[in-house]
C-alpha cells in the first residue's frame, strides 16, 4: 500500500463496499469537483471537467480505459487523461488524480487544498 506524501492530508472518498462496476460518483473535494468511476475492477478518480469546454463529466459514458464527454464526444484516457479521439481538434487532457487507500477507504492526498495528480 502506498503512503500519502508526508506534506499531504488524506481525503476520504468512498468505502470499499460502495465501489461497484459501472459506478460514476460525483464528489466535491474542497474547490474541485471529482468523479470516482469504476468499470470492471478498475477504479479511477478524475476531475469532473471536460478538456474541451470544461463541462462537468457527471453524465459521461465510461469504458474500462476511457471516459467520453456527452457534449461533443471527446474521449479521454482514464490513466493519463489524454484525448484519444478527434486528434485533429484542440482539446486539453483531463486531470487524473492519484488514489490512496487507508484501510477500506479510497481517498486522495490533498496538498494546499488540491488533490495530487497521478502524472
Ligand atoms: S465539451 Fe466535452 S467534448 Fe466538448
Amino acid at each position: 500500500m502506498t503512503q500519502i506524501p508526508a506534506n499531504s492530508v488524506f481525503y476520504p472518498l468512498l468505502n470499499k463496499q460502495a465501489l461497484h462496476d459501472g459506478l460514476i460518483q460525483p464528489i466535491q473535494v474542497h474547490q474541485t469537483a471529482v468523479l470516482v468511476v469504476q468499470q470492471g475492477h478498475k477504479v479511477h478518480v478524475i476531475e469532473s471537467k471536460c478538456g474541451h469546454f470544461g463541462v462537468p463529466l457527471d453524465t459521461a459514458s465510461v469504458t474500462e480505459t476511457t471516459i467520453t464527454c456527452p457534449v461533443h464526444g471527446f474521449s479521454f484516457d482514464l490513466v493519463n487523461g489524454r484525448p484519444v479521439n478527434r486528434e485533429w481538434e484542440n482539446c486539453d487532457p483531463i486531470t487524473v488524480f492519484r488514489t490512496y487507500w487507508q484501510g477500506d477507504t479510497l481517498g486522495l492526498a490533498i496538498i494546499d487544498g488540491k488533490p495530487t495528480q497521478s502524472i
